[in-house]
């Protein structure tokens, strides 16, 4: 009798500037897995309105926008229509606009096949709000990883100057509590811990403790 393989996921949520795009990236990297970055897509979300003029309020043109991403990426790099977007959504102002993008249910609803589409062998991480809960309820490894609202807003200042994109740390904590308050009280998808969802305070760990503790939780998985 043949056995159907799972493929196996670990899904990774947390707020705003924890450092899980950085850890689940090289989590994916070190088993060979897809990687899917879904604040990202709403990030072009909230760029692709922008430009377009459609407005928080115009719900079905936002669905529409996101259920019909002409995206792709390569690498580190994310292209919309061909043309090499991943600057143009890291600021703080696309931000701001994912996260308000990412309250409406109509835009969440948009993204969710696509999401789903990036389930294939070997295997996956995703990394997100709604990773744990609502896309990849099925994961073998549920992380939730956070880190004091301090640290995250003294990352991000870093990797600001490090680009040379002026910052200055009250300004980013105050965003980086306004996005934290609208992604957990929100009542499509809010970020939440997930039943059975593992706790990772990175705060003062290094990139490389964080992910060694989640490979190794996922060495003790079931699949
Ligand atoms: O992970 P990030 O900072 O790139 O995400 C930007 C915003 O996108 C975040 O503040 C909320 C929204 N988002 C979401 O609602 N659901 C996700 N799965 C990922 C991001």
């Amino acid at each position: 009798m043949s056995k159907m393989r799972l493929i196996p996921i670990i899904a990774i949520d947390g707020p705003t500037a924890s450092g899980k795009g950085t850890v689940a990236q090289k989590v994916a990297h070190k088993l060979k897995f897809n990687y899917l970055d879904s604040g990202s897509l709403y990030r072009l979300v909230g760029l692709v309105s922008k430009e377009l003029g459609v407005s928080f309020s115009q719900e079905s043109q936002l669905y529409d926008i996101a259920k019909n991403l002409p995206v792709h990426f390569d690498g580190e790099k994310i292209f919309y229509k061909n043309q090499d977007v991943s600057d143009l959504i890291r600021t703080e102002e696309m931000g701001l606009r994912a996260s308000a993008v990412g309250a409406i249910q109509a835009v969440r609803q948009g993204l969710y096949d696509f999401q789903r589409s990036f389930l294939t062998t070997p295997g996956l991480v995703a990394d997100g709000r709604d990773m744990t809960t609502v896309i990849f309820p099925e994961a073998q490894l549920k992380v939730f990883l956070t880190a004091d609202v301090a640290i995250r807003a003294e990352r991000r200042y870093k990797q600001l100057i490090a680009k040379g994109i002026s910052a200055n740390i009250l300004v980013l904590t105050q965003d980086l509590e306004e996005r934290d308050a609208r992604d957990i009280e929100r009542t499509a998808s809010p970020l939440t811990l997930a039943t059975g969802a593992k706790m990772l305070d990175t705060s003062h760990l290094t990139v490389e403790q964080a992910v060694r503790q989640i490979l190794g939780w996922y060495e003790l998985t079931e699949l």
